[in-house]
């Protein structure tokens, strides 16, 4: 039975007016990345990394699920088991829209964890002021819920894994630079790439200079314009 791998990135969230990170004006032009989202930057200031999640944390309250968010919510329920959703995004904008099953690649804004025991809980968007309490343990030393650089992600095993069980590899607003989607596409003979942008290779070496050019379909538009041509290829796909 065919089956639907999907990873979005950043580019998803953008029309609902979140900033991406490598854009013109991301995020990453006026923040140091390495000291606000890598290990080193939290054991060096803890205050600033938490200082940064809870204005990003406040900002995503007023946020809304945007078009293309919807219509990967209806996907998922109208092909139930048939869709993987695996997002980099860190906001909860799919689950806004009704989604149920979104993996996060790189954990959630929306929730805390305790350093000691790992437990995760939710604070929606409230700021963490430093007394909160870990609800299963008891332990102060808590921290936001979002992967950085220099740590592992656990759930990249179920990107592995989903890579195996699909047929269909759509990547959605990511610009493959922490999760290099050309070896990814090269694994699939359908794939979709929706990006306004053609984004160059990371590597010198390609004989293609574009990401796209080891996609089956490259739909260079916002994700919001570019639902209705994707919905068209995973509907003759699904059918087959
Ligand atoms: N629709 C679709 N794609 C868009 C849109 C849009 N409206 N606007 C921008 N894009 C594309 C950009 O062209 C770019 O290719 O989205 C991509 C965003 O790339 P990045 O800013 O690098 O974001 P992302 O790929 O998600 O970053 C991956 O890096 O900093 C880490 O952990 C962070 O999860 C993040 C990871």
């Amino acid at each position: 039975m065919n089956k639907i791998m999907i990873l979005s990135g950043a580019g998803l969230s953008a029309e609902s007016g979140i900033r991406t990170f490598r854009d013109h004006n991301g995020l990453w032009e006026n923040h140091n990345v390495m000291e606000v989202c890598s290990t080193q930057g939290w054991i060096t200031n803890r205050s600033k990394v938490t200082h940064f999640y809870n204005d990003r944390r406040r900002d995503l309250e007023f946020k809304k699920p945007n078009h293309a968010h919807k219509v990967l919510t209806q996907l998922e329920h109208d092909y139930r088991g048939r869709v993987i959703h695996l997002t980099q995004n860190i906001d909860n904008l799919m689950e806004k829209a009704g989604a149920k099953d979104i993996i996060h690649l790189h954990g959630t804004l929306t929730d805390l964890r305790c350093e000691a025991c790992t437990q995760i809980f939710n604070i929606d968007y409230a700021q963490q002021v430093g007394n909160e309490k870990c609800p299963h343990c008891g332990n102060t030393r808590i921290r936001h819920n979002v992967v950085m650089f220099g740590e592992a992600a656990p759930e990249y095993t179920r990107l592995y894994q989903s890579i195996k069980e699909s047929t269909l590899f759509i990547a959605i607003g990511t610009s493959g630079t922490v999760i290099d989607i050309i070896p990814i596409a090269k694994e699939f003979k359908h794939s979709i790439l929706i990006d306004p942008k053609r984004q160059n290779t990371a590597s010198t070496f390609d004989p293609h200079n574009y990401i796209d050019e080891y996609f089956e379909h490259f739909i260079q538009k916002k994700a919001g314009d570019a639902m209705e041509d994707m919905m068209d290829i995973i509907k003759e796909h699904m059918n087959q």
